[in-house]
């Protein structure tokens, strides 16, 4: 069941790591990179500290030293093992996956997930057919109401709008794709009593950021049970990660670097029907940060068209916080019923000229925090307080920062300036030190360790030979105990055993897959150091005096002492020797 090495070797050539790394933050050129803000959620900046480098095929962030290749940062951030990790690359690069053993169970996932999409896809196709064609008495209604709703013929082509019969009847067409019932419930198109989840529905179907169809949003026609019915949360359905209309409105949003985010499936629809394109909404929930994440690929600003009252306000406050980190303009724009509904009676261009009247939602939340302090116990006027602090210190506009003050001052029944007490505002994150390291020990493992990797060919020459140092019984040798840490002794020890070999070789290598992100923080080292051979017998016998310097601390010996001290001695006459050569 272990994925082949042929296979991630054919995947490493066929990935982008760019495009990969563009689904968790918006990257721009800079050089032969890009750069964007840190994706990893526990690191959290305001000024872009993450690189990429498309013709190595690595990232790594200077902020949080954490960095690797395509498949670590899609194990990292969408939290999946390896195989997984390597099975969604596949897929979504059509790579063909080897495996080595009988037994399968990763392809047999590749092939039901590719059913799964499949049977979906048939069923968006169904539907679809028997809204526009099928006769029968609930399908005319359907298309009666969808155009009282003002839908239009073209809006329900482009965006695939269907209608599933309450006899069913999809489960017997699929049958006859060879797509049995296991497969429909897995896609979630089963509900109880392995009915047709969305029979007698008008059906919306919901598509991943590549446009495969994912799901369906389902709406009853008349009363009777919930109003929308969504599909079940499935292994291609995750209604947190997921925006209706995505595809659709994809280049307008790139186009125009704005994003509306509304409610209601039909909000999309007519919105989209007005000439506004760049509409999206989520799938009941409240949008997350992640929503944010994937549309601060497209834009940068963001407008939410939410009930204000039903969005959440945890939700809001957590969508600020992340909005700022991407940088995302954020605000929440009120109408007094859904677009969809406010669209029947006013034209587009209306709606556009509403745009500019939109609150910052970092005002919004503010407001409301003041509205909710009035009324609160002591203990909660307090926390009040030091949140408001917090706020008041992240608000930019002066205006509105004069208002605010005046609105907590008013809620609070403190003064003003109390909002400006020290430690007003979270402290600024620290940024670490680039390269994330201060020991200079540990600095030295990591050169020696970046200069074998950028230069495998002088690495070959020093661990055959050593260096010759005068006065040493033998050639310096390193070997792994001498490095600051176990980690890097552990890669050097690998790396000992593969003399001579390229780093992308050694990044498709098994026994070295949980050093990538190491191998790619080291990449990034040795692009700085431009080794060459004498810089590289230098940083050898840097480590070697370090290394023994430690063990003299270490050992209680005296007469042990004194050796490694003249060792020592011996090691930095050598080093002066390669510095005076060198100047
Ligand atoms: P709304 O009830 O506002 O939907 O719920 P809507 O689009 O305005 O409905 P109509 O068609 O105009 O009457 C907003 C969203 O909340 C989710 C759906 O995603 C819907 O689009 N929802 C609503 C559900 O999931 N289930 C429900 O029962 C109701
Ligand atoms: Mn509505």
């Amino acid at each position: 069941m272990r994925i082949s090495r042929q296979s991630i070797e054919e995947l490493r050539e066929a990935v982008d790591i760019v495009e990969v790394a563009s689904e968790f933050t918006a990257l721009r050129r800079q050089g032969a990179r890009f750069v964007g803000l840190c994706p990893y959620p526990d690191h959290q900046e305001k000024t872009p500290s993450f690189s990429v480098s498309p013709d190595k095929g690595f990232y790594y962030c200077f902020g949080c030293s954490r960095g690797g290749d395509a498949i670590k940062l899609v194990e990292e951030l969408k939290s999946l093992p390896f195989a997984e990790a390597v099975a969604h690359l596949a897929e979504r690069y059509n790579i063909e996956l080897r495996f080595e053993g009988a037994t399968e169970p990763s392809r047999d996932r590749a092939n039901r997930r590719r059913a799964i999409h499949k049977a979906l896809a048939a069923a968006a196709v169904y539907y679809h057919k028997v809204l526009l064609k099928m006769p029968s008495q609930e399908t005319e209604r359907a298309r009666r109401y969808l155009a009282g709703r003002g839908i239009s013929s073209s809006t329900i082509e482009e965006f695939r709008l269907g209608f599933a019969p309450s006899s069913g009847g999809f489960v017997r067409a699929a049958a006859r794709l060879g797509l049995g019932r296991e497969v429909l419930e897995a896609a979630g198109l089963l509900g109880r009593g392995g009915r047709e989840r969305f029979a007698g529905r008008i059906t919306f179907p919901i598509s991943d950021r590549r446009g495969r169809i994912v799901g369906f949003g389902a709406r009853v026609l008349g009363e009777g049970g919930p109003k929308y019915l969504n599909s079940p949360e499935t292994e291609v359905f995750d209604k947190r990660n997921l925006l209706y209309g995505f595809p659709q409105v994809m280049e307008a949003m790139r186009r125009e670097r704005s994003a509306l985010v509304v409610e209601g499936y039909t909000d999309v629809l007519m919105l989209h029907q007005a000439g506004i394109k760049n509409a999206v909404a989520t799938l009941g929930t409240a949008i997350t940060p992640s929503h944010l994440r994937l549309l601060s690929g497209y834009a940068d600003e963001i407008y939410m068209l939410f009930d204000p009252d039903a969005a959440g306000e945890k939700a809001v406050e957590r969508a600020v916080a992340a909005a700022s980190e991407l940088k995302l303009g954020l605000k929440v724009l009120r109408l007094p019923e859904d677009p969809a509904d406010w669209l029947r009676g006013h034209a587009g261009e209306e709606f556009v000229r509403l745009l500019p009247g939109a609150e910052p939602a970092l005002h919004y939340v503010f407001r409301r925090k003041a509205e909710r302090a009035r009324s609160a116990d002591t203990v909660g006027r307090a926390r009040a307080l030091e949140e408001m602090k917090g706020l008041v210190a992240r608000i930019e506009d002066p205006v509105f920062r004069h208002e605010a003050l005046r609105l907590a001052s008013e809620a609070l029944g403190v003064a003003p300036h109390a909002l400006f007490a020290a430690g007003a505002g979270r402290a600024e994150r620290q940024p670490a030190s680039a390269g994330g390291l201060r020991d200079p020990y540990e600095e030295a493992g990591r050169d020696v360790l970046a200069t074998m990797l950028a230069r495998p060919d002088l690495a070959a020459d020093l661990l055959r030979e050593g260096v010759a140092v005068p006065g040493l019984g033998a050639p310096l040798r390193l070997v792994p105990e001498d490095f600051a840490t176990d980690r890097q002794g552990r890669l050097f020890g690998l790396l000992q055993r593969r003399p001579g070999v390229a780093l992308d070789r050694l990044v498709v290598d098994e026994e070295l897959r949980p050093f990538v992100d190491l191998l790619a923080s080291l990449s990034e080292a040795g692009e700085r150091l431009q080794p060459s051979a004498a810089s590289a017998r230098e940083l050898w016998l840097r480590l070697g005096i370090l290394s023994r310097q430690r063990k003299k601390r270490q050992t209680d010996d005296i007469s042990r002492k004194e050796t490694l001290q003249a060792e020592i001695q011996l090691l930095r006459e050598a080093q002066r020797s390669i510095a005076s050569r060198e100047a």
